[in-house]
């Protein structure tokens, strides 16, 4: 075999792993139902509807009302991240609503769907209330699965559903509280800059090629521990498929002699941590110690080290035995993990938590909006072009919302609530306003 053969042949099935990937990912035996048909064929009513609307309508209210976008694919009328499935053991009898991957990491950018582009205007505890009282359960929700638009408790779904297995996945009679947290405020990265992490989520906690670790999300109790290992390989391709996405290009005109200036003022300022670009690319990995970043804290706090035991004590953390390998543990960190800034014109809101809607003020930390809106539609006439980042309302504070509904109120972020702050990250404000808007200019080109 030719060296150019065997390239090309590692190349292609590179690509044939990604497109599996994609095809599991959108297949309607991805994960168990979370709601019953039932609650699903109620849903209008909680809409304020006598009947279920003409499809096109009802992905207008899932649009509007939860923030989910149109599938790419062909997914039966229903948004991206959501769809008709059969119930474990029913031998496709019995159909449920499930929920996949893209309901977080599923956005829009002028109207189009991105699958890996975070979902920054998503909605999901609305929807699970929603979905909870059109099946007619009188209990609430055992935890918030998000509390502003945008945000949400991915951290707590891990959390929460570990707690109902042993360390082989097998299920307990009773659940171990290892530590809820449902304020973490989590905003979902972007799945292009995977290919360039070493380490993943935003403290940097576990191994960036752990496929176990993104498994996490299949843990409804419908499933034992089987279901894990059957589906680990459709996993390995669903990761190629992350690995396989491209950020964005920046749609609009960039200046690119004011971008070359800014490339200087980034190598200088900002690359010893988002590292460097264009033909040699370098990514440093780094993780930034808390009190050097001073973002908020809740995230890095609100996983706690019970969890972290637990999980390297179980079958996810066991993926790589042997000798010399240490596996793909859960790990300490000491702070937030500085993200490449590939396609980052793209997804605004931004850090960790989302709580600072454009660069411009990322750079500028007295420009920072103290009450903001996150009810965004990614509509390219609605992004700030001099700020990089959709345009947003802001207020002082919060008292305009005294009397209005929970699911308005959701849409305003707070940023002087815990898990919300927008501290930290203070790296531009010693840059002078040219030198932002050259920088700015840059990142664009990214
Ligand atoms: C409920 C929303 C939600 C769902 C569903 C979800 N994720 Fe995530 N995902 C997140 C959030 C939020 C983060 C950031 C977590 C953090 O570090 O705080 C994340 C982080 C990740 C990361 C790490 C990215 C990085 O660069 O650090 C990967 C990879 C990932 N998710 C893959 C998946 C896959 C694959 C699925 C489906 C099997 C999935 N996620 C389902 C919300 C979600
Ligand atoms: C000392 C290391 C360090 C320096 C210097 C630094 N950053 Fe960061 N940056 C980080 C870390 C860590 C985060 C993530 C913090 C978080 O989410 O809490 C971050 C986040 C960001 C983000 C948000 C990314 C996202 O998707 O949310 C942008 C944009 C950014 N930095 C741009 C810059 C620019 C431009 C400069 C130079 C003017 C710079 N940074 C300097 C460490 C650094």
């Amino acid at each position: 075999m030719n060296f150019l053969f065997l390239i090309t042949t590692l190349l292609s099935s590179q690509h044939t792993d990604a497109l599996n990937g994609q095809n599991y990912l959108q297949s309607k035996d991805f994960a168990a139902p979370s709601f019953t048909l039932k609650a699903f064929n109620n849903l209008h009513k909680q809409w304020g509807l006598d009947s279920y609307p003409e499809p096109k309508i009802a992905l207008q209210i899932f649009e509007s009302r939860y923030g989910m976008h149109q599938a790419p694919y062909q997914n039966d009328y229903l948004p991206m991240g959501i769809k008709l499935a059969a119930f474990p053991f029913t031998f496709g009898a019995v159909k449920g609503i499930a929920l996949d991957c893209l309901i977080c990491h599923g956005g829009a950018l002028d109207g189009k769907p991105y699958p890996g582009l975070g979902n920054n205007s998503l909605d999901l505890q609305t929807f699970f209330e929603d979905m909870n009282k059109a099946d007619g359960n009188k209990k609430p929700l055992a935890f918030r699965f998000g509390n502003s638009r945008g945000t949400n408790e991915a951290g707590a779904v891990s959390v929460f559903l570990l707690g109902f297995r042993n360390p082989d996945l097998s299920l307990k009679t009773s659940w171990t509280n290892l530590g809820l947290n449902d304020d973490l405020h989590e905003d979902a990265p972007a799945w292009w800059l995977l290919k360039k992490k070493k380490s993943m989520y935003s403290t940097g906690g576990a191994d960036a090629r752990s496929v176990r670790s993104v498994m996490q999300f299949m843990m409804s109790p419908l499933h034992g521990p089987d279901h894990f290992n059957t589906n680990e390989k459709k996993f390995a391709d669903l990761q190629a498929f992350m690995l396989s996405i491209q950020p964005p290009a920046y749609p609009f005109n960039i200046d690119q002699s004011l971008a070359s200036l800014g490339k200087e003022v980034f190598q200088n300022n900002c690359s010893k941590c988002h590292g460097t670009y264009g033909e040699k690319p370098n990514y440093p990995n780094r993780i930034i110690p808390l009190d050097v970043i001073g973002t908020d804290s809740k995230r890095f706090f609100g996983i706690t080290k019970e969890f972290g035991r637990f999980y390297n004590s179980s079958w996810f953390s066991k993926e790589v035995e042997g000798w010399f390998s240490d596996d793909y543990k859960a790990r300490e960190t000491n702070g937030y993990q500085a993200p490449p800034l590939d396609g980052v014109w793209a997804t605004a809101p931004y850090l960790h938590n989302g709580s600072v809607p454009t660069i411009y003020s990322l750079l500028n930390s007295k420009a920072r909006p103290k009450v903001f809106t996150r009810d965004f539609q990614n509509k390219f006439e609605n992004y700030n072009q001099k700020e990089l980042g959709w345009n947003f309302q802001s207020k002082n504070n919060t008292e305009h919302l005294q009397n209005k509904e929970i699911t308005e109120q959701r849409k305003w972020y707070d940023t002087s609530t815990p898990g919300r702050l927008n501290t930290g990250h203070t790296f531009g404000d010693d840059l002078n306003e040219q030198e932002r808007s050259q920088v700015l200019e840059y990142l664009k080109t990214l």
